[in-house]
């Protein structure tokens, strides 16, 4: 990724100190220093993410003819370097807009005291953002000019213009882009960012980072894979000269190839190899004694019998997560059987389930089977945690004690037949029968 430096904005460059050092800022074009933080030994992020590379928390300060736009801002624990920054690109009362693209603590620590010393600047941020804001600075929200934005919007700074896309859920439901008019220059936020310090800043000078790119995504992205699509479609019309996310390098090497790999990240990695009419159930167990284990494979029979769908059963003692994951975050429908092993279900099913946040679950089919020997509880946890998932849980499931009898497997087989049956669009709900649950 890190390619030949564009030479006529390597010249705009200059740097003012180190970008490593406390007094150090980095002009990134023409009026638009990077006044941001710099976390090199930060080796985890959001108790989720490794980074091995540490993390930057970038901000922006935008100078235009009648004021200044700071862009975002840090977390908190780097207050001080932040505001030593801003001190020597603008006056506190030049400010005149603080953009907020995203109201994530990494990126806000900073804003209460910014407002307290430059109270004239109003605040700009997207409609969902806006109750996060008042969360975030409590009483003191009414005391500060607030203007909640959609895409088009646009804030002048005399001789530049901010325009505004509403980008939600790329990260959270608050998350925006700004688009520096004049100057081709886009605010991304945590998009198309990644947890990669270096105090070279720029994506054709720093080492490489493309794992850090891929990971990012993975791990923060992905789970809102349609969202980056519609955020991707907003922002690919736009002339674009450079992109300033605020982690990570920034991109004005080439800036459009980032956009391009988003591309490819966000496809579907296996749909080609189903056919566009075609369900897929995959269904998961685990078994002690084999219980469990002929329970799915009788569900697995009436699944399949059902055309238009193609089922799949695997045993989770047998293999990895990480590749299940990614096959679930195409498929239609899941079925997870487990036995109950001391009022529980197996590990290795709440390991794949407890795997499944990096994926979008909403609104996939879910359904869950055990065999057990006195309590049986494992079944409806299960079901729980796949309501939790905002998956929809049509059928209670099928729980047989110890092993299952002929006509018990026949019960299966009809449970795996009307799954695929709400699959294609022709189950029928059935009356849920109170007395049996608990
Ligand atoms: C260590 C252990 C703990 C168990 N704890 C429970 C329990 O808490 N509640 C229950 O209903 N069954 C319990 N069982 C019984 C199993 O759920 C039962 O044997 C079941 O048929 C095993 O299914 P499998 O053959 O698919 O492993 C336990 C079994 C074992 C071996
Ligand atoms: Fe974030
Ligand atoms: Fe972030």
């Amino acid at each position: 990724m890190a390619s030949g430096a564009n030479m006529a904005i390597e010249q705009t460059a200059k740097t003012i100190g180190a970008a490593g050092t406390p007094d150090g800022v980095v002009e990134v074009m023409d009026g638009v220093h990077w006044i941001g933080a710099l976390d090199p030994d930060l080796r985890s992020f959001d108790v989720i993410l490794k980074t091995a590379n540490g993390t930057s928390y970038n901000s922006y300060a935008v100078r235009g003819s009648e004021g200044v736009a700071v862009i975002d801002t840090v977390k908190q624990e780097f207050n001080d370097v932040f505001f030593e920054r801003l001190e020597q690109v603008a006056d506190y009362s030049e400010i005149t807009a603080l953009v907020l693209n995203h109201l994530e603590p990494d990126h806000t620590g900073a804003v209460p005291e910014l407002l307290r010393r430059a109270p004239q600047a109003h605040i700009y941020v997207s409609h969902r953002g806006i109750k996060v804001l008042r969360a975030l600075l409590k009483d003191d929200f009414e005391k500060y000019q607030c203007t909640m934005t959609d895409t088009g919007d646009k804030v002048s700074l005399g001789d530049r213009t901010l325009s505004f896309l509403c980008t939600p859920y790329v990260h959270w439901p608050d998350t925006q882009c700004t688009y520096l008019e004049e100057s081709e220059l886009l605010f991304t936020c945590d998009l198309l960012g990644c947890h990669f310090c270096d105090d070279r800043l720029f994506n054709d000078r720093v080492g490489d980072f493309r794992f850090a790119f891929e990971y990012y995504f993975d791990h923060i992205m992905r789970p809102f894979r349609r969202f980056v699509v519609e955020a991707l479609d907003l922002i690919e019309p736009l002339e674009i000269t450079m992109i300033a996310p605020s982690h990570g390098p920034i991109l004005r090497s080439h800036p459009r190839q980032y956009l391009q790999h988003y591309r490819q990240l966000v496809k579907p990695k296996l749909q080609s190899e189903i056919d566009g009419e075609e369900k897929t159930l995959l269904i998961f167990y685990v078994s002690a004694y084999g219980a469990t284990a002929q329970m799915a494979k009788a569900i697995y029979e009436g699944a399949s019998s059902i055309p238009n769908v193609r089922a799949s059963v695997y045993d989770l003692q047998g293999s990895e997560i990480t590749p299940f994951v990614d096959l679930i975050e195409e498929a239609d429908g899941l079925v997870f059987g487990t036995p109950t092993i001391n009022g529980d279900a197996v590990k290795l099913v709440w390991d794949l389930l407890s795997g499944l946040i990096d994926i979008e679950m909403r609104g996939k089919l879910g359904a869950a089977f055990g065999s057990y020997g006195w309590t049986g509880e494992a079944v409806r946890m299960v079901e729980d945690r796949m309501r939790g998932l905002k998956m929809r849980v049509p059928e209670q499931g099928v729980r047989i004690k110890l092993h299952p009898t002929d006509e018990e497997l026949q019960t299966c087989r009809d449970f795996g037949e009307s799954l695929s049956r709400h699959l294609t669009g022709a189950g029928v709900a059935k009356e849920i029968d109170f007395s049996a649950l608990g």
